[in-house]
């Protein structure tokens, strides 16, 4: 719900792309790809994922293990995507931080980057490749896990990410949201 009203009413007048790092099995990936398909919005949704379940995680700050969420099929869901007409749905396969080098060059500016990828080198990673990237209007970064119990991981990187560049949450839920770059008012 809380991806919906940002799409429709926040991100509205922002001209870029979406980008989800995580997206498993796509449930918000289509989701967020049929919405702007209705909504009539350009740009394209880029969904990233290994598609073979988690890579090595940190015991220390994440509960997740390597292979969590690897029940997943990137050819089937490029079946699913083309059956579902979604065009403007792009799957990426790869740990992020090779398909992010390779494919920067394709991708606009971010209006709403979704970050639901669960572990701390992920999201950490998602943030520093994502902050030049977004919108110069203030771009929605949206963080799924880090009020989870499972996932302290994210908080610490969203933690980092606040003290290195005093970004302040514009929600604190369902997800903790950020603009990017901070909007002056
Ligand atoms: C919670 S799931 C995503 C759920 C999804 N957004 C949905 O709507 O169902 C987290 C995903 O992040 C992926 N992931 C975590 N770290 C990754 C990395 N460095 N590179 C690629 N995928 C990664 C995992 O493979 C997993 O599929």
């Amino acid at each position: 719900m809380n991806l919906f009203l940002i799409m429709k009413y926040g991100r509205q007048g922002l001209e870029g792309d979406i980008i989800e790092f995580g997206s498993y099995r796509e449930g918000s990936a289509i989701f967020m790809a049929n919405i702007a398909r209705r909504l009539g919005m350009k740009g394209m949704i880029y969904a990233l994922d290994a598609f073979k379940g988690m890579p090595t995680t940190d015991k220390l700050l994440d509960f997740h293990s390597a292979e969590d969420f690897k029940d997943t099929s990137f050819e089937a869901l490029q079946d699913k995507v083309k059956e579902l007409g979604l065009e403007n749905l792009i799957p990426l396969k790869g740990l992020f931080q090779e398909s992010i080098p390779k494919n920067l060059y394709r991708i606009n500016k971010i209006t709403l980057a979704h970050i639901d990828c669960d572990i701390y080198d992920a999201v950490n990673y998602a943030i520093s490749s994502m902050i030049p990237q977004m919108n110069p209007w203030g771009g929605y970064l949206v963080f799924d896990d880090p009020l989870q119990s499972s996932c302290l991981g994210v908080l610490e990187a969203v933690e980092d990410m606040i003290e290195e560049t005093g970004l302040r949450a514009e929600q604190a839920y369902p997800h903790l949201v950020y603009r990017v770059p901070k909007l002056e008012v």
